[in-house]
């Protein structure tokens, strides 16, 4: 599997958001290719975050694509919305839609990757029919909702049964995870098919926020 793109995605979660301008400026000179935006509404998760002024505030204010993370009910009213507040990538969790086809394919109308996530417990073949119509995968290595817990050690083996799914039906699908990614496991991720890596507290809970990317990038080289 060598030869493939992996991104690092600073979560802002974690971030200081009382200057969240320069976290994102640290990211950046770090090597962050992506930056991962946590939507959370208090009614799927039990804990609420940013919105739709903050993804518009933060796209006028970064050249790094958006991803927006979804953790709210009935996203497909709200998913377009952020892809016109700048969002570039917009997923919504398989748990939360009745109407995944619909929704992925208004985000992909309305210009933007559409991407489907999995709670821990859901199994992949949840993602047997909507796996056609989705640019990526996130599979979530905690249960959503808040930053700063220890991955499901479990979850390297989804991500390996969901890149040979991919693998097999000869799709370019790539392979999102989010949850407790730190510089011991981003190796075993990222060797079992994960490409966009997320991480909020390994990044803005360390010192050097900017050092950090950088030694996440470090321990992934061997697949580049
Ligand atoms: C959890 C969020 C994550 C979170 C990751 O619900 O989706 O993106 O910020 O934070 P860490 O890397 O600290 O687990
Ligand atoms: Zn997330």
């Amino acid at each position: 599997m060598n030869g493939r793109t992996i991104d690092i995605a600073p979560s802002i979660l974690s971030a200081d958001f009382s200057r969240l301008g320069d976290e994102i400026k640290a990211v950046e000179r770090g090597g962050a290719a992506i930056l991962h935006v946590d939507v959370m509404d208090g009614h799927f998760v039990p804990n609420i975050t940013v919105g739709l002024p903050v993804v518009k505030s933060i796209a006028g204010a970064t050249k790094l694509p958006i991803d927006a993370h979804l953790m709210i009910s009935e996203p497909g009213r709200y998913a377009e919305q952020f892809v016109r507040a700048g969002a570039k990538m917009v997923s919504v969790h398989v748990e939360a839609d009745a109407h995944l086809h619909r929704t992925l394919m208004s985000i992909k109308a309305a210009g933007a990757q559409a991407g489907v996530v999995l709670n821990p417990a859901t199994p992949i073949d949840s993602l047997d029919e909507a796996l056609a119509f989705a640019d990526y995968v996130l599979i979530m290595s905690v249960n959503p909702g808040f930053g700063g817990q220890r991955f499901i050690g479990t979850s390297v083996d989804k991500v390996r049964r969901l890149r040979q799914m991919i693998d097999a039906r000869q799709l370019e699908t790539r392979i999102e995870i989010d949850g407790g990614i730190d510089l011991e496991n981003i190796a075993s991720v990222v060797a079992a098919g994960a490409e966009i890596i997320v991480a909020g507290s390994a990044v803005f809970g360390a010192a050097d926020p900017e050092a950090a990317v950088r030694g996440l990038r470090e321990a992934t080289v061997q697949w580049v």
